[in-house]
Formats: C-alpha cells, sequence, structure tokens
C-alpha cells in the first residue's frame, strides 16, 4: 500500500507538471484566462500530491519521491488541451479507484477512509474538464466567444 500511495504522489507532481505545461502553452498563444486557470490546477495537484504525502508520513511510512516524467509541450488548440485533460482526469480516476481496490483487499481501514476524498474529487475533476471541454465546442472558432471564455476561466482563484 505505501508503494502505490508513493507512486500516486508522482503521479500527482506529474498532473501539476502537466497543466503546468499546458498553462505555458496558453501564455504562448496570448490566452491568460486559460493560462491562470490552468496553473491554479496546476498547484491544486500539488496539493493532492502533498496530501498523499502529509497522510504516509502521518501512518509512519517512508516517502520515496521518484522521477518525474516529462510533460508533452505542444498542442494545437485550447479543443485539444481539454480534450487530454478529461482523458487525463479519467485516468487518475482509474488509479484512485486501483489504490480503494487495493486498500480493501489489504484491510487497511485508515487508507480506505482517506481515499473516498479522492473519489469525490475525481468527480469533480472530471466535470470541470468535460464542462469547459462542452463549452469550447459550443463557442466553436468564433474568436470572440473564445475571448470571453477566456476571461471567465481567468477569474479561477
Ligand atoms: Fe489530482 Fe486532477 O486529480
Amino acid at each position: 500500500m505505501e508503494d502505490a500511495l508513493n507512486k500516486q504522489v508522482n503521479r500527482e507532481y506529474y498532473s501539476a507538471y502537466l497543466y503546468l505545461a499546458m498553462s505555458a502553452y496558453f501564455e504562448t498563444v496570448n490566452m491568460k484566462g486559460f493560462a491562470k486557470w490552468m496553473r491554479v490546477q496546476s498547484n491544486e495537484e500539488q496539493a493532492h500530491a502533498m496530501k498523499f504525502f502529509d497522510y504516509i508520513i502521518a501512518r509512519g511510512g517512508k516517502v520515496t519521491l521518484g522521477d518525474i516524467e516529462a510533460a508533452k509541450n505542444k498542442w494545437t488548440s485550447a479543443g485539444k488541451v481539454f480534450e487530454e485533460v478529461y482523458a487525463h482526469e479519467q485516468k487518475v480516476t482509474g488509479m484512485i479507484h486501483n489504490l480503494v481496490e487495493l486498500a480493501g483487499k489489504e484491510k487497511d481501514h485508515a487508507t480506505f477512509e482517506m481515499l473516498q476524498w479522492f473519489v469525490k474529487e475525481q468527480v469533480e475533476e472530471e466535470a470541470n474538464a468535460s464542462d469547459i471541454l462542452a463549452q469550447i465546442k459550443l463557442v466553436g472558432d468564433v474568436p470572440g466567444h473564445l475571448f470571453y471564455l477566456d476571461h471567465h476561466l481567468g477569474k479561477r482563484a
């Protein structure tokens, strides 16, 4: 279980890295609101990583920090980015569910309980990504509308 939780620390940091790369992409195409949203999302992923980190320590475990996979840094549109965010979050949901199953199998009730926060969080993460993807598809290629969406996303604190 400890090993699996350490792997998840790494995966959450990879998520932070991926979203930071997406933030950098949006900066290059002057979509400041999207860039801000991604930066906030990246910070949220670091908070997820630290939640696992703190839990491992609280349980008297050993934290092991491995290499973080390099993030991709090329995209062609906001739509493509959010398709990837949505797919990525679905993948993360699968990882969280695998951890829940492992905790159940090992009768690790405390970890099982801790993971429930992440189960709920993933519902929100997937919903956010698919909502924004749907909004991008709705506004299509109309620059004025995409500008409005950029302004709206930039309000994320
Ligand atoms: Fe850490 Fe986006 O889930």
